[in-house]
């Protein structure tokens, strides 16, 4: 088992742990009566989640004493909306959940941030703890704080920074998933190497497609190591102010491909894109190696993640999504990019040199040769 700290520059008192470990669920419990005591406790979970881990976790939790409401969501993002976080506010309050209640999230990114957001704004905030089940949640989206919903607009455009209690991340839970589910969880990890870790890129290097294998043994060190590089971001810039930008490497253009797509690329094979591309561009304005940059393309299909723009996004729409998620100002679109292999630099880009990489990137992909020569 790891016990990672995520200590917050300047406010210590919300500083919290990221426990990691096999059979961590387990100590639920204990966890949880180390934390204090709590008025209520709430589980919430989706539909998929509650039979394999939300109702085992349910029965362990009563027979420590630790009774806790059970709150179940309709899985997948479209639950991700405001009206969701309403009728889950009532919710608690039919059952008298106060200031000093507890909610336990248990699920993927969706869960976790719904439930984080519930907890943000409900009696003006109450506390809870992320008990990620998906590999993307475990060492992303459950860490830091990020919490929110989104509207028929954009996604994640109502939310708030709200802090968990604690997060509790099993890789023996992520047995279930699906592998698409499991690449999309390494196309976070590979970002964590490729913007903080050069030791866990030739882990990953090493390792590769055995990876995909929940049973990996390497697999809890591998999360540790992610979550650490999450963690050192976070701990310096919890607000996103300047340093936490990073984490957004292949997310620019994740993003903006999900939109183009209409989000039928999932979020991960949408960022591994992304990220494709993003070397492209680091080997053009940021220095980055041609040997490094290889070894980068080459991990992310070693994973069976993209690394190329999909053939039916074409430049144009990209760039109006781009436009749409107001991350090009005044003709210019900051990157993050790399100079090495993990050392990440925010980089501006002009739309006119954007549109040219990227009318070059899709010609290479056309004609068959692999990347920038
Ligand atoms: N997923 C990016 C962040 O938490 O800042």
């Amino acid at each position: 088992m790891q016990r990672i700290r995520l200590t917050l520059e300047g406010r210590k008192d919300s500083s919290y742990d990221l426990l990691i470990g096999r059979g961590i669920l387990s100590s639920l419990h204990r966890e949880i009566q180390r934390l204090g005591s709590f008025s209520f406790y709430g589980l919430v979970t989706d539909e998929v989640v509650r039979p394999l881990v939300a109702e085992p976790l349910l029965e362990e939790l009563k027979s420590y004493g630790i009774k806790t409401a059970l709150f179940t969501l309709p899985a997948g993002e479209a639950t991700k909306t405001m009206d969701t976080v309403v009728d889950l506010c009532h919710e608690l309050t039919t059952l008298s959940f106060d200031r000093k209640s507890l909610l336990i999230a248990v699920g993927g990114g969706v869960i976790g941030d719904i439930t984080g957001f519930a907890a943000a704004i409900y009696m003006r905030g109450i506390r809870y703890i992320q008990v990620p089940t998906t590999l993307l949640a475990q060492v992303d989206s459950a860490i830091g704080g990020k919490t929110g919903v989104d509207l028929p607009s954009g996604k994640n455009l109502l939310g708030a920074f709200h802090q968990p209690l604690l997060v509790l991340a099993d890789p023996d839970v992520l047995g279930t998933l699906p592998p698409d589910a499991m690449r999309d969880g390494f196309a976070e990890i590979i970002k964590s190497a490729l913007i903080g870790q050069p030791k866990l890129f030739s882990i990953l290097e090493m390792e590769g497609a055995n990876l995909l294998n929940a049973d990996n043994p390497m697999l809890e060190n591998i999360i540790a190591d992610a979550c650490s590089v999450k963690c050192r971001v976070v701990s310096q810039d919890e607000l996103e102010a300047g340093l936490r930008r990073i984490l957004n490497f292949g997310h620019t253009l994740g993003h903006a491909l999900e939109a183009a797509s209409n989000y039928k690329i999932s979020h991960g094979h949408a960022v591994a894109a992304g990220m494709g591309a993003a070397v492209q561009f680091s080997r053009q304005w940021a220095g980055l190696t041609s040997d490094e940059a290889d070894r980068a393309l080459s991990l992310i299909r070693k994973l069976g993640l993209p690394t190329e723009l999909p053939a039916d996004v074409d430049v144009n729409s990209l760039l109006v999504a781009l436009e749409r998620d107001k991350k090009i100002q005044a003709g210019i679109c900051h990157f993050v990019l790399i100079s090495k292999i993990g050392q990440a630099i925010i980089h501006p880009i002009s739309v006119e040199d954007l549109r040219q990489s990227l009318t070059q990137i899709q010609g290479f992909r056309d004609s068959g040769i692999q990347g920038f020569q």
